[in-house]
């Protein structure tokens, strides 16, 4: 009850507005606080279970990316207490929750989002809260956002993220974004790794005039990343080249959102990609490649592992399940929603990513979450530079995965933990307390049914938006139950969750992408072979 009312309050004073409905629940489905606080009696905070502090999972698959078993699954606390088959019951101050015939697995981490960005003369309409609530309802228990600095200064940045993230509801970390470069953003760097927790960095190659990075500062920043064991990551798009190709469809007449995919082409997309991985190569430090769309740059991705080359490829779902014909449609709501960069792509791209992702030529997905309201995106009516970058997909990833990899027979069950959980915490080193469900591990558990179907709908997510770009998609396999950190946050279609309630996640340098760096640097500088000794000719 505690959390039903502080939830209310807390609501009402943020002024929190959210879509109420979520899947498959349509009579039963409210998010709590949206409507009044449950006056519609839909129970919230109260019989859910949401603050109990002991929970017991029985009869379920428990699913880690190293094998599936079939096991129950004690919380106390917050924590995984323990896992193996029939725990008994003990007092009446456990909560039972029957998982026969069901997965028990991870909650998803996302590693790519954009919560309460300004971007493009706007701000992403999800914030920390909705967004949460949106990530909670879909099976995701932590994310990544990007802290964006502040007129090039990283301190500020994380000043106001750390604002913008003081209504969290669930367990996030940060990545930085590197704008401009001096002596100041190199020292600020390092305190962000030593002090902050934060332990990866990203380099736009796109976006030319506000975020976009010179090859002269991505140099710089590989070496400064390479120095501090912090994650060099890109997005690869080259941004002089797009600068063209707009104005080249702008002169053609080309105004409309269909003017976005065609003016950055995926080989712009290829090219940067083998860009900052050849910068890399060049430095002798781990990339991380974000939303890659296009078959050229995962090409690029698979020719440098096969050599050898320490890069991850991040997939995102809507470049793995959408294609560009979007971007076509006649009515320009429909159409500008699919604007985004890299662009999602000509059919043929997805599911060349999705058997990249299944032979582990790419490792993560991901989801770009950067949402903007039908209003937002018409800023661009008459110009489709102006239409504000983005998409939906926190709330729908570990469905549409679901759907799209495992009920194909693309990924097994275990791959799907890996690819929505379990690797994104390895990479950024928050491994096993976070993408695993063992003895110690913190709580952020789902359990999904695959005998259920799920639809994704504007008037059903979470998500602030009006609009979402899988309108209307069916599938397989739903999310019944979602725990975070030991709290059923997500249960009969129901949110019980509390502003606030999100804890910050350091993220720890030297992840294991970084295992033998030296090694490698040592073998390298004993295979020079200089300097050569000279003897000045006599005269
Ligand atoms: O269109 C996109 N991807 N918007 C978010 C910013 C970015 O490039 O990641
Ligand atoms: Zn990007
Ligand atoms: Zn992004």
């Amino acid at each position: 009850m505690v959390t039903h009312c502080r939830l209310r309050g807390l609501l009402l004073l943020l002024g929190a507005v959210a879509v109420a409905v979520a899947a498959s629940h349509p009579a039963n489905n409210e998010f709590c606080a949206a409507t009044g606080g449950g006056g519609a009696g839909y129970g919230c905070g109260s019989g859910g279970g949401g603050d109990v502090a002991r929970i017991l999972i029985k009869g379920g698959t428990v699913v880690n990316a190293h094998r599936a078993e079939e096991a129950d699954v004690y919380i106390e606390d917050g924590f995984v207490v323990a896992v193996r088959p029939n725990i008994p019951v003990g007092d009446d101050n456990v909560k039972v929750i029957d998982a026969t015939g069901k997965y028990v697995m991870p909650g998803g981490i996302d590693p790519h989002t954009h919560l309460e960005m300004e971007f493009m003369g706007t701000v992403t309409i999800d914030d920390f809260f909705s967004g949460h609530a949106a990530a909670l309802a879909g099976g995701t228990t932590m994310h990544i956002d990007f802290v964006i600095p502040v007129n090039g200064n990283l301190t500020a940045g994380l000043e106001s993220y750390k604002q913008k993230a003081e209504k969290s509801a669930m367990d996030y970390g940060f990545h930085m974004a590197i704008t401009k470069w001096n002596d100041d953003v190199s020292r600020e760097m390092e305190s962000m790794v030593k002090e902050h927790g934060i332990n990866s960095f990203k380099f736009f190659m796109a976006y030319k005039g506000s975020l976009m990075v010179t090859d002269d500062l991505l140099l710089q920043g590989l070496q400064k990343c390479k120095s501090l064991g912090a994650l060099a990551m890109v997005h690869a798009e080259n941004g002089d080249a797009v600068a063209e190709g707009q104005q080249r469809m702008i002169d053609l007449g080309i105004t409309g959102p269909e003017g976005h995919a065609l003016s950055r082409p995926p080989v712009l997309e290829g090219e940067a990609t083998a860009r900052a991985i050849r910068l890399a190569k060049f430095v002798n430090t781990p990339l991380y490649v974000v939303h890659v769309m296009s078959i050229d740059a995962m090409e690029e991705i698979a020719k440098a592992k096969r050599e050898g080359q320490r890069v991850i490829g991040e997939p995102v779902v809507s470049g793995l399940v959408l294609d560009d014909s979007w971007l076509w449609d006649p009515d320009f709501t429909i159409a500008s929603k699919y604007v985004m960069s890299p662009p999602i792509r000509e059919a043929g791209n997805n599911k060349a990513l999705q058997a990249a992702l299944s032979s582990g030529i790419l490792q993560l997905v991901g989801t770009d979450h950067c949402t903007f309201n039908s209003t937002q995106k018409a800023f661009g009516f008459d110009d489709f530079r102006k239409i504000p970058n983005g998409v939906n997909g926190i709330e729908e990833r570990m469905h549409i995965v679901w759907d799209s990899m495992v009920e194909t027979g693309q990924i097994s069950v275990t791959d799907y933990v890996r690819v929505t959980s379990t690797e994104c915490a390895k990479i950024f080193n928050i491994y096993p307390r976070k993408g695993a469900i063992l003895e110690g591990s913190d709580a952020d558990i789902i359990i999904l049914n695959p005998k259920r179907g799920f639809m994704v709908g504007a008037h059903t997510h979470h998500s602030r938006s009006n609009t979402n770009v899988y309108e209307g998609r069916k599938g397989k396999g739903m999310v019944e139950v979602t725990i975070s950190r030991g709290r059923v946050v997500w249960e009969d279609g129901i949110l019980n969750i509390l502003p606030g309630s999100g804890r910050y996640i350091r993220t720890p340098p030297f992840g294991y992408l970084f295992d033998g760096i030296e090694k490698s640097d040592a073998a390298y500088r004993a295979s020079l072979r200089a300097p050569v000794q000279r003897g000045r000719a006599s005269a």
